[in-house]
């Protein structure tokens, strides 16, 4: 029986009989009071060492599986393995209305996927490439050797002390006025704004937004029952004659817009298009949400002052940041920037939700931070995308029969198509091993059907040049010109 056993070389031997020996047991093949071979007879047959055998039958020991007589050997304990009759729930009868409705708009389920051998242009995540893994790791051993007891024990639900005070100056120098403010740390722009959501709005409230804008932020969206109505937006951002019309025929209770290297169509707001908004949403009392997620890519201009800043001491904008696309996303690491009484709210949602974010990754990301590597990073890392940018941007325009192509920084562009069905184009496209992001996911009507994000990112230029032809070639043939 034992001398089946299959050894493998990716895991400690004593390990590997300990649970081959404890499934043995759980599975009704090793009884109770049976005697288990010495550690001398298991070892010759196994081919290992004495030792791994006596260390298995402890550790087994430890766990209650066997009992040690002494001098007399090793045996089986006593466990009582039985299955019931089987129970079986019918889970999809169970699931309530929110579980149903985040598997409809999960996008990453539902949408194509990406094959071996695909040029993919759905990605807007940084490229892993560029990460100077090296710094990375020097902060990881600095703060453990420095505090490592100290941030793998419970924190603090507004996060890690040095990780906020770094970040209130960094949104200072932003040109945001700080005073009787405060932030939260969260995992993520995602979760900094579903917990304002959950603090701010009950179901069926009126939510202002772009149109269109971040998928993501409209599945959280849905998911509170919002009524999103959105504004379109143009070259020039957001249409600020639709939003004052919306805002005298409805009640709003909060907006959400994102002025920087807007997602999906890559728009950076002007600094008097930030003025204007501001003061209308100012006139009819309706706060914002602003998502400052990609501020850091900027390519060239001068800075352009978060909406947050123009409001100087007063608590009306809501600001969310993340270093997810400038950064690293894996490590989940965003924050909330609001007046201190909301965030001691937020805090108490946050806590009750997860606790707080890995302390552990805070103090990582904090000496990351201060070490001055960030912004060695951002400066080659924009440099890079620029350029990216600049030849997807002159690819696009060779090759892609368009309406309007949009965007001026960050990850991405947008394609506004004539008349031509960006799924339709998806499906032809994906025979021939080229796949986008459908520009309908990102409307909040159903609209869109004729636009595509392209993220370039994570794509070689090569593979842009021979990406964007095919996009190009088969829009010819579905009736395109340029
Ligand atoms: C508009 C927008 N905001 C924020 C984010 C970042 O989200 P997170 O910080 O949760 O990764 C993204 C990522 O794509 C985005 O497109």
């Amino acid at each position: 029986m034992f001398s089946n056993m299959k050894i493998t070389d990716n895991k400690f031997v004593y390990i590997q009989l300990k649970d081959y020996i404890k499934s043995m047991i759980l599975k009704g093949l090793l009884r109770a009071d049976e005697k288990l071979p010495s550690s001398r007879e298991m070892a010759s047959m196994l081919n290992v060492s004495r030792n791994t055998v006596m260390y298995a039958y402890e550790f087994l020991q430890d766990e209650g599986f066997v009992y040690i007589k002494k001098g007399k050997g090793t045996f089986v304990s006593d466990i009582k393995v039985s299955v019931e009759e089987k129970w079986n729930i019918d889970w999809e009868d169970e699931i309530n209305s929110y579980g149903k409705l985040s598997e409809k708009l999960d996008i990453i389920k539902h949408e194509t996927k990406w094959q071996k051998g695909m040029i993919s242009f759905k990605s807007i995540a940084p490229d892993e490439k560029l990460f100077n893994i090296e710094e990375f790791k020097k902060s990881f051993l600095n703060r453990m050797s420095l505090e490592g007891e100290k941030v793998l024990n419970y924190g603090y639900a507004k996060g890690y002390k040095y990780l906020i005070e770094y970040l209130l100056k960094y949104m200072e120098n932003k040109g945001v006025d700080i005073e009787g403010k405060d932030i939260l740390i969260t995992n993520g722009f995602t979760e900094g704004f579903d917990l304002v959501l959950t603090c701010l709005t009950n179901k069926g409230d009126n939510i202002l937004c772009e149109n269109p804008t971040h998928n993501t932020a409209i599945k959280i969206m849905k998911l509170h029952g919002l009524n999103i109505k959105g504004v379109q937006i143009g070259k020039k951002g957001v249409d600020l004659q639709e939003l004052e019309k919306k805002l005298k025929r409805d009640k709003y209770k909060i907006s959400y817009f994102i002025p920087s290297y807007h997602n999906p169509t890559g728009i950076v707001m002007s600094p008097e298009n930030r003025a204007k908004l501001y003061n209308v949403l100012k006139n009819y009392n309706v706060p914002i949400i602003e998502d400052g997620f990609n501020e850091e890519l900027r390519y060239s201009g001068t800075h352009v002052l978060p909406i947050a800043a123009l409001s100087g001491k007063g608590n009306s904008v809501i600001y969310i940041g993340s270093f997810s696309k400038v950064l690293f996303p894996g490590i989940r690491i965003g924050w909330i920037l609001s007046d201190k009484v909301l965030t001691g709210y937020l805090e108490s949602i946050k806590r009750a939700r997860n606790i707080h974010t890995s302390s552990l990754d805070q103090a990582v990301f904090y000496d990351y931070l201060k070490s001055g590597s960030f912004h060695k990073y951002i400066r080659k890392a924009r440099k890079i995308y620029r350029e990216k940018y600049e030849f997807a941007l002159e690819c696009a325009q060779k090759y892609i029969p368009s309406r309007e192509i949009l965007g001026e920084g960050g990850m991405h562009i947008f394609i506004k198509l004539k008349n031509i069905d960006s799924r339709q184009l998806l499906e032809k496209c994906c025979e021939r091993k080229v796949i986008f992001t459908p520009g309908d996911i990102f409307y909040v009507d159903d609209r869109g059907r004729d636009t595509l994000r392209l993220g370039f990112s994570r794509v070689s230029e090569d593979n842009i040049e021979r990406g964007f032809k095919i996009i190009g070639e088969e829009i010819e043939k579905l009736g395109g010109t340029i």
